[in-house]
């Protein structure tokens, strides 16, 4: 099984970076034998859409023969989640959404033609679906009776991967840190990890005892 493993908060010690590190830990208590691909959008940040991919994506001629190199970025991003069996994301939320660091990458990987259709109805995903589990922290609070502000992280993100075809999420939401302690973090991480569901993860074919689902480990 293959982990991909995405942050991106600009900073090291981090909520979101704390959590999806404890997803991929859990991960690999089930399924040990796993291997984990890395792409660091915080201390690695990808470059905006530049012009050359710009100009590729404006018309389906120059997305038939688009200037040479242009998708080069794109390709390799998009090859990495081919890769995986699991994404893992960790994100902060920024000013209500997702910070640029992961809009950079979004805007690689949802490509017409290449991981969605462009249909009447809508986008239709080309990718096969697989888990997504995205470790959400924010300073204040967005969802339940004490939200004090909107949240347009979790419906963009969520529409975004699944236009492509990756409908399997699972948000865990680490709020009001902005009010945690460092030394808290932990037991907060816990209880957001209670909500965890390992039950989606399978196993590629043809690899341990096959596509039985692994159990959960809450
Ligand atoms: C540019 C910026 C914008 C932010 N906007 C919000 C926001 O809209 N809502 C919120 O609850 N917290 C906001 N925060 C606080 C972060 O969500 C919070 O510090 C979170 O823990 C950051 O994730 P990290 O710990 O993984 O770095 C913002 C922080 C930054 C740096």
């Amino acid at each position: 099984m293959n982990i991909l493993h995405i942050d991106s908060s600009p900073r090291r010690q981090s909520h979101s970076r704390q959590l999806s590190a404890a997803v991929v830990e859990k991960l690999l208590e089930v399924a040990p034998g796993a291997s984990v691909s890395r792409r660091d959008l915080g201390t690695e940040p990808l470059p905006h859409a530049v012009a050359d991919y710009a100009v590729a994506l404006s018309t389906p001629t120059t997305l038939s023969a688009p200037p040479k190199g242009s998708l080069d970025v794109s390709e390799a991003l998009i090859q990495e989640v081919e890769a995986a069996d699991v994404i893992v994301i960790g994100t902060p939320m920024h000013n209500f959404a997702i910070p640029s660091a992961l809009k950079a990458w979004i805007d690689q990987i949802l490509r017409v033609g290449r991981t969605m259709k462009s249909t009447p109805a809508g986008k239709v995903g080309m990718l096969r679906d697989r888990p997504v589990f995205i470790g959400v922290a924010s300073g204040a609070i967005f969802s339940g009776e004490r939200a004090n502000q909107p949240d347009f992280l979790t419906p963009y993100l969520s529409l975004a991967l699944s236009c492509i075809g990756l409908k399997t999420q699972q948000f865990l939401p680490l709020q009001a840190t902005a009010f945690l302690d460092w030394n808290e973090a932990p037991l907060a991480r816990k209880k957001v990890l209670a909500a965890l569901d390992l039950s989606v993860v399978r196993e590629p074919r043809g690899m341990r005892s096959g596509p039985a689902a692994l159990p959960s480990t809450g």
